[in-house]
């Protein structure tokens, strides 16, 4: 019923992808399973380290556990294609990441959060360079445009783009809520900008990320010319993803103005940051409870996080991320962030009954969120 998804050399039976989300959120057994039922299964990059070492109990860094997380999830996903999503403002091991996730052997390499301009350089200093499918997230067509005339120096363009609307989960591009909730930044209107950007480029396949739910929102993207679309928040309510159990039940009992975007305090990223208002971390952080605090470096910015600068300004997002897919969480707030339509959760299903949910199938998800529509 959907059309399959072509990126580069690969092919997906079904064009969903299922958004990167750190931290631990996405990790190699969410990514894994999405991929063994025929969507892209994205791992995250973000502190794979730590969660890696945790894990087997022994000391990895970056490069190694880029590449086993791939490795595993690639196992789960009986050798289908797996993507890894490495965000830009990770500077610290932002290359390692990128060269790590190649050892393994991933197959498309996805990276927002900042515009991912040395990309291809880092790439192209690895064997499997070429090999390898590179997707930019970008929120505006003037964000692809300068992504594309800097590639370009290194003979490379993306082999897709991922436009992510304003409804999204994480962080998103808008730096105030003024401008994240001004009707002329929603999905579809941004979606006409890149499209004006990808006619220039040899029309590089466009797809859609940002408050997409159901199979009916699936065929709208493609209908409006996009390939394919990521969903984020929907693999996040999944028994497979690495969200602690709390995180879940909380994503099944919020309410739509329960639903904020952090603003300040906020993301040391600079970013708005979608959180559920009353999760322990963020509760914490508007009372002024959250110290200012940086123990982790993942997000240093010439040496230094803002979150160390400020309690007003940012929290230390790091932790409280960490936490929330259970990593210290006995002595750490858990922090949650979701997209905008995360309200809209009934229950936690398994990837395989979400997959056929959205590839339009008829199930028991499907007839009770019907009947509740
Ligand atoms: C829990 C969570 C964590 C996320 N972490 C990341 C991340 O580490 N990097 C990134 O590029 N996007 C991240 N995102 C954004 C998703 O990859 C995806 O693009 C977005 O959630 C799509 O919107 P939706 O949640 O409405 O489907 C995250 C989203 C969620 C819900």
């Amino acid at each position: 019923m959907l059309p399959k998804l072509r990126l580069k050399e690969l092919e997906l039976e079904l064009p969903i992808i299922q958004g990167g989300m750190g931290i631990g959120v996405s990790n190699y057994v969410l990514a894994g399973n999405v991929s063994k039922n025929g969507g892209l299964g994205v791992v995250s990059s973000a502190a794979l380290d730590r969660l890696t070492s945790k894990r087997l109990n022994s000391f990895f860094n970056a490069r190694q556990a880029a590449c086993m997380e791939v490795q595993e999830a690639k196992k789960i996903a009986e050798n289908k294609p797996i993507g890894i999503n490495i965000m830009v403002a990770l500077q610290k091991d932002y290359e390692n990441s990128v060269l790590g996730a190649l050892d393994g052997g991933v197959d498309v390499i996805i990276s927002g959060a900042g515009l991912p301009l040395n990309l291809p350089e880092i790439v192209s200093s690895h064997p499997r360079g070429n090999e390898v499918a590179l997707i930019p997230i970008a929120s505006s067509g003037r964000a692809l445009e300068i992504i594309c005339k800097r590639w370009k120096r290194n003979n490379r363009l993306p082999d897709a783009v991922i436009v992510e609307g304003p409804l999204a989960g994480g962080h998103i591009a808008w730096r105030s809520i003024e401008e994240a909730e001004n009707p002329n930044n929603s999905l579809e209107l941004l979606l006409k900008d890149v499209f004006k950007v990808t006619q220039k480029y040899n029309n590089m396949p466009v797809i859609a990320a940002g408050g997409i739910f159901t199979y009916e929102d699936i065929q709208k993207y493609l209908q409006n010319g996009c390939v394919g679309v990521q969903m984020g928040t929907r693999f996040l309510a999944t028994e497979e993803s690495g969200a602690s159990d709390e995180f879940k039940e909380s994503v099944v009992n919020c309410t739509e103005d329960n639903i904020v975007l952090a603003d300040k305090p906020g993301s040391p990223c600079g970013m708005l940051f979608r959180v559920i208002k009353d999760c322990p971390f963020y509760a914490s952080a508007l009372e002024g409870k959250r110290e200012e605090y940086c123990d982790k470096g993942y997000l240093l910015h010439r040496g230094t996080c803002p979150a160390k600068a400020s309690k007003e300004e940012a929290f230390c997002i790091c932790n409280g991320l960490l936490a929330a897919s259970g990593y210290n969480n006995e002595v750490e707030e858990e922090l949650y962030t979701v997209g905008a339509n995360a309200y809209k959760v009934k229950e936690i299903v398994t990837v395989s009954e979400l997959m056929d949910e959205l590839a339009g199938k008829e199930t028991s998800v499907s007839a009770k969120n019907n009947s509740q529509a």
